[in-house]
């Protein structure tokens, strides 16, 4: 007789908190946010319900909310006016650009606040590419250069950790050298890793409207620098790469479908893990729970805490206000 029963450490909460093997916390979370021209203006994202496009103001207000709910790291994207888009993406790094002035006011406003830029060309893009285009393709070096001058502003304006997203071959290196020569030891690099072309950024590029363009003799997807999400030994060697260059931290992309991913990096890596809860995962979980199909809190706090049981240490989410505020009502 073997008198092994797993049940009796479910007896209760208290027994079953007890023996918790993982917490969620509003620590764990980043923030992404939209950003636009303007002031006083708030748009909604009609796909991503709970989440607004808003003008600096607005965004230094929300970031003062989300810092008191204990978010201490937003992830910034801006909505770059069609006239500022060219082929380079240099409104990327003007130092008066949409970003760097709201990297400024967020950390005047805020210094405790971690500032994570995006760096990647695709809102800055004619062709809504992460890269330049040189004859109808994605020019990997050059990007790289364009990439490194973005990064360098984002540093000056007061960024804390860069975050390139773009999925170039050699970006870290090519960032991390520009920030040392600019005096910039202190800045991360939060690298996406292991980005795969994914179907779940739609929501996203609505709300940037920075989708590949469909009518130019260019390519049409991002399958030629994003992964193919048929492979998972691929990833380790993208990882491993941008540890070798410089990362501070690694980024996998999407989340949910891509849990194996993070599990594989994390037994592979000691640096700290990032994962992406995307648009659309979020979009999904929003249409189900407003259809009454699925309970909205109960699923936002099973499906972050489930990043964390496959190793993540930190996770950006759409939901992070409402999960670090039912997590302080816990
Ligand atoms: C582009 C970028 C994308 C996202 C973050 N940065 C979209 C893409 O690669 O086309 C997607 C985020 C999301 O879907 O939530 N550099």
């Amino acid at each position: 007789m073997i008198y092994s029963r797993n049940r009796r450490l479910r007896v209760s909460e208290s027994m079953r908190s007890l023996v918790r093997e993982n917490i969620l916390s509003t620590s764990d979370f980043v923030m992404p946010v939209f950003v636009m021209e303007g002031e006083n203006k708030e748009e909604a994202i009609a796909s991503m319900p709970g989440i607004f496009r808003r003008s600096i103001d607005l965004t230094v207000k929300e970031c003062r909310t989300l810092f008191s709910l204990g978010v201490k790291a937003v992830n910034l994207y801006m909505k770059v006016s069609e006239d500022l888009k060219d082929n380079t993406g240099k409104e990327a790094w003007n130092k008066n650009g949409l970003m760097q002035n709201t990297i400024k006011a967020i950390k005047d406003a805020l210094p405790e606040m971690i500032i994570m830029p995006d760096v990647a060309l695709d809102p800055y893009s004619i062709y809504g590419h992460d890269g330049i285009i040189e004859n109808g393709k994605i020019a990997n070096d050059a990007t790289n250069d364009a990439l490194a001058r973005m990064a360098v502003s984002h540093a000056e304006a007061g960024a804390d950790i860069v975050a390139p997203s773009d999925m170039m071959d050699g970006r870290v290196l090519t960032i991390r050298e520009a920030l040392e020569e600019n005096g910039f030891t202190d800045v991360g690099i939060l690298s996406y890793a292991a980005k795969y072309a994914s179907s779940f950024y739609g929501p996203f590029r609505s709300a940037l409207d920075s989708a590949p363009k469909d009518n130019m003799d260019i390519p049409k997807d991002k399958k030629t620098y994003q992964m193919d999400f048929h492979n998972s030994r691929e990833a380790l060697n993208e990882v491993f790469k941008d540890v070798e260059e410089g990362a501070d931290i690694i980024m996998i992309k999407p989340g949910l479908p891509y849990l194996d991913i993070v599990a594989k990096v994390r037994e592979a890596i000691d640096l700290p893990i990032a994962v992406y809860n995307v648009s659309g995962e979020y979009a999904m979980l929003k249409a189900a729970a407003q259809n009454g199909w699925l309970d909205n809190d109960k699923a936002i706090i099973e499906s972050l805490t489930c990043f964390k049981r496959a190793g993540a240490d930190m996770i950006f989410t759409y939901a992070a206000k409402e999960a670090a505020i039912l997590l302080n009502n816990q």
